[in-house]
């Protein structure tokens, strides 16, 4: 099978995270790391087997044996990695959110339509072959109609103000760092909603550490979401329909199993073992897309993107979150 071959921007948490699962997709070569520091290049790289070691994430975009770029930065430097790895010719999967605004997303969505390159939010949830099932089941009217999502995100981070998750200047706040899930599995089986209600409760950094919010439909359906980096919460997702409901028990956001409950009480188990964390399937997804000539992932749309990159900012507007620039 045709290898791809992959540079990495940053070498915090999730780029550890990327190369354990690249280990379960042999079509996947990192080649290249870049990080601001080159001792933490050359470290990462001796303990993932990469083999090129940069002092900078520019580095990784002049070298021409990479042909995919995974930005794994703070959110705040994801339009400017993406633009320029766009600018350097590169496919880029970059992590959520896409962006730290929708103004930013409508400008890189602008540059990547321009340039023919694939370019995806990681929203890695949507890779997950039960949460294709799922997809594809409700299509079937497995469930009857979709009337009602619910999900929550919540964990309990230790408050250091200068850290991604406090820190304004890092686009800190659980919405979207971990709110983002429940509002993007909202998006999938009810679309936008024409209206929300919310509320925050915001930290001594002024971002949001709880979030509860309400969608609503058009069509009468609703989304009831939350997230928290405050507390530790059940970490669970139902979809509920006008025949029945599926249960994802934690951590719903990269599942591998779930409960179909019928109206008559009836149950069905799907179960979807698989190995290591799960990031193997959205880098899966990446190679399909980029092999069938596609710019875009017809799972994680770059319309969808921006649409949920609107919703974040409004609701940031209602709390007033705001980030520096903004
Ligand atoms: N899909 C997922 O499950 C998932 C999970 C976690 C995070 N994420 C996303 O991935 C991104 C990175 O998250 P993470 O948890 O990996 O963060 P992290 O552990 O803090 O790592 C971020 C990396 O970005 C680089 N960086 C550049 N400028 C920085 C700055 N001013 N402050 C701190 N780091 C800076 C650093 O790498 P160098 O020092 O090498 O330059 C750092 O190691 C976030 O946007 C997050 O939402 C996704």
């Amino acid at each position: 099978m045709e290898s791809f071959k992959w540079g990495i921007l940053g070498t915090g948490k999730i780029a550890r995270r990327f190369m354990q699962a690249a280990f379960y997709v042999p079509e996947a070569q990192v080649v290249a790391v870049g990080s601001r520091d080159k001792q933490t290049a050359e470290q990462f790289g001796a303990q993932f087997g990469v083999p090129k070691r940069y002092a900078s994430y520019n580095a990784v975009l002049d070298d021409p044996e990479v042909q995919i770029v995974y930005v794994a930065t703070p959110h705040s430097l994801h339009a400017e990695n993406t633009l320029a790895a766009l600018q350097a010719g590169k496919h880029v999967l970059c992590e959520k959110p896409f962006t730290l605004n929708a103004r930013q997303a409508e400008q890189v969505i602008q540059a990547a339509r321009a340039s023919g390159q694939f370019v995806m939010e990681g929203m890695w949830t949507r890779c997950f072959p039960l949460v294709r099932e799922l997809v594809r089941r409700t299509q079937a009217g497995d469930i009857g109609e979709v009337r009602l999502v619910m999900a929550d995100f919540g964990f309990r981070a230790a408050f250091d103000p200068t850290s991604r998750l406090f820190a304004p200047e890092l686009g800190g706040g659980a919405l979207l760092d971990v709110g983002i899930y429940p509002v993007a599995l909202a998006f999938l089986f009810l679309g936008a909603p024409a209206q929300m209600h919310s509320h925050a409760t915001l930290g001594a950094t002024g971002v949001d550490e709880l979030c509860s919010i309400l969608f609503a439909y058009e069509n009468g359906a609703q989304a009831i979401l939350s997230a928290s980096l405050q507390l530790d919460t059940p970490k669970q997702a139902f979809i509920c329909g006008t025949e029945g409901r599926f249960h994802l028990p934690a951590p719903w956001w990269k599942p591998s199993e779930a409960y179909l409950v019928r109206n008559d009480g009836s149950q069905e188990h799907l179960l979807y073992p698989y190995e290591g964390d799960g990031l193997q399937f959205e880098i899966r997804h990446v190679h399909d897309c980029v092999r069938q000539g596609l710019t875009e992932s017809p799972w994680m749309p770059l319309d969808e993107t921006l649409a949920i990159m609107r919703t974040l900012d409004t609701l940031r507007a209602h709390w007033g979150v705001r980030y520096p620039g903004e």
